[in-house]
């Protein structure tokens, strides 16, 4: 079993990512903590609570974070991408629980500290969070088992501007701080991201089941997420961004991993938010070294994504 805090900013493919690590029999998502990105902070929180109730898990703890990036004034919501409420066009109950009272940052930190060794952090949204507590909390670097960011891009162009991914930019302040912090950071980018798509056949598929609300939410959110790549990138289907990083904090040998020394740019006037990987033959020693997920077979993901989530849902009905 593998103890999981998702940093989500509740969105389409943090939704899938909650879905999955719910019904996943390999994971534990000890505690969610939410940060504004895709859409504000309260829709996240409230996303993020509706749906695990969808679930059956509001057992789950979720505490609210950053309203804002460290910086201010970066870019706010991405509704042409997610939808107005940050999940498509499905629409979810309201959620008859509310989140924790404790700030992320504390909660990570407090979580940390109470089970040294054993906590994976998954980070889907920009890493306000948890950039603010390894400030707080220096000692909680050398508890945290392991850090996985779903974020940056290194041979493949930006998806918010032609060099930035959008998690990293968004707080690319942030994601300084988490990188030079000496966590143990794997980074799931667009490099692997952009290659694990959910089809239409898919979507298809769950419509025809909607009468399962797990389903009709998988299609309902989906299909508008799918609308907006295939206007923008003529793709066909939308990228697992934010699931795979979860599948690979279960399963490292998802992806082929490479050690390389990552850098983010926060200064660049064009290349502001960038990941910047060293990737010369004697690269510079000073940058902390990650390991950056450089390649992906897609097929195996998609079986395993469907597969969790048919057996999960099929279990909960
Ligand atoms: C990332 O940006 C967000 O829109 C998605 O949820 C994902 O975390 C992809 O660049
Ligand atoms: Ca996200």
């Amino acid at each position: 079993m593998k103890r999981v805090i998702l940093d989500v900013d509740t969105g389409v493919d943090d939704a899938l990512a909650i879905m999955y690590g719910v019904l996943s029999d390999n994971l534990t998502i000890e505690a969610i903590c939410t940060v504004g990105g895709n859409t504000g902070i309260e829709q996240a929180t409230e996303n993020t609570l509706a749906l695990l109730e969808l679930l059956d898990a509001a057992d789950v703890p979720v505490y609210m974070g950053a309203k804002y990036p460290l910086k201010p004034g970066a870019h706010e919501g991405a509704s042409n991408v997610h939808g107005q409420r940050g999940i498509g066009g499905a629409s979810l109950r309201r959620a008859s629980v509310s989140a924790r009272s404790t700030y992320a940052a504390n909660a990570i930190i407090e979580h940390v500290r109470r089970s040294p060794g054993e906590l994976t952090i998954v980070t889907l949204g920009r890493l306000t969070n948890l950039a603010l507590a390894v400030q707080m909390a220096p000692d909680i670097v050398d508890l945290v088992q392991a850090v996985v960011v779903m974020g940056g891009a290194i041979s493949h162009p930006g998806n918010i501007t032609a060099v930035a991914e959008a998690n990293v930019y968004n707080d690319p302040e942030a994601a300084d701080i988490v990188f030079q912090s000496g966590c143990s950071i794997t980074l799931v980018g667009l490099d692997v991201t952009m290659k694990c798509l959910l089809t239409r056949d898919q979507a298809e598929l769950w419509r025809n089941r909607s009468n399962i609300p797990g389903y009709r939410f998988l299609y309902e959110s989906t299909s508008y997420y799918m609308d907006f790549y295939d206007k923008t990138w003529n793709l066909g289907g939308c990228p697992l961004h934010d699931p795979l990083a979860l599948m690979v904090a279960e399963d490292p040998t998802l992806v082929r991993r490479s050690k390389l020394p990552v850098a983010i740019e926060t200064t660049g006037s064009v290349t502001r938010g960038m990941t910047v990987a060293d990737r010369r033959v004697s690269p510079l020693r000073a940058w902390s070294t990650c390991d950056v997920a450089v390649d992906v077979d897609a097929a195996p993901v998609l079986e395993r994504f469907v597969g969790v989530i048919d057996r999960g849902l099929e279990r909960g009905r």
